[in-house]
């Protein structure tokens, strides 16, 4: 399925362009977006946002991942990430997401949750999406909620972060049936 773009309120979803590189590198290049994200480098070393774009867009093309850059509307400033990584066989997918620093706490990731949990039921017709964060990681918690995932458990010690174990909290939604 070609990558559409989505809109919500403020927001512009759209597919990944290699000119996204620099601002990934600047906001994903701070240290409190690594500090609770698996696979984000810290330090951020040039050339790893293009490897990463080129490597979104084959995903994308190939049904394996949904990546969006996600983009204030009224500017076309590009504030962070958001996306689906689909297991066809099991009709499920992993929802993850980051925001620059200067955008946190306005709203806008939940918008761009809520939309993207629409986008795999409805239009990749999954069954079940699911996301596991950082038990240090409130916030994010706390926007999968609002995105209609339900709390499901706890893995004791379930990472190693920067030489420290920690627990990770599972959520998930399933289709309404
Ligand atoms: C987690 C993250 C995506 C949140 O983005 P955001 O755009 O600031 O989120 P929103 O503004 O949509 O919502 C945040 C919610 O968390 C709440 N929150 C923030 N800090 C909190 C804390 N310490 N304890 C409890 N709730 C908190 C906010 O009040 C808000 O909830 P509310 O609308 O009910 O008031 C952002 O902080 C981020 O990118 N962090 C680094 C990367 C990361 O952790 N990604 C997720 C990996 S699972």
């Amino acid at each position: 399925m070609r990558q559409l773009t989505l809109q919500t309120k403020r927001l512009t979803l759209r597919p990944y362009q290699l000119t996204d590189a620099p601002g990934m590198q600047q906001l994903a290049g701070e240290r409190a977006i690594a500090a609770t994200t698996l696979r984000i480098p810290h330090p951020y070393p040039d050339g790893v946002a293009e490897e990463w774009i080129a490597s979104a867009l084959e995903r994308a093309a190939s049904g394996k991942a949904y990546h969006f850059a996600m983009v204030l509307t009224e500017t076309d400033e590009f504030l962070g990430s958001v996306g689906l990584t689909v297991q066809r066989e099991w009709e499920r997918a992993e929802l993850g997401y980051w925001i620059g620093v200067p955008y946190w706490g306005r709203g806008y990731t939940t918008e761009a949750a809520i939309e993207i949990v629409r986008f795999g039921f409805e239009d990749l017709g999954l069954h079940r999406i699911y996301a596991s964060v950082f038990a240090n990681n409130p916030a994010s918690a706390r926007v999968l909620e609002k995105a209609g995932l339900t709390y499901e458990g706890r893995q004791v010690q379930a990472i190693k972060k920067w030489d420290e174990f920690l627990d990770t909290l599972t959520y998930a939604r399933v289709k309404a049936t």
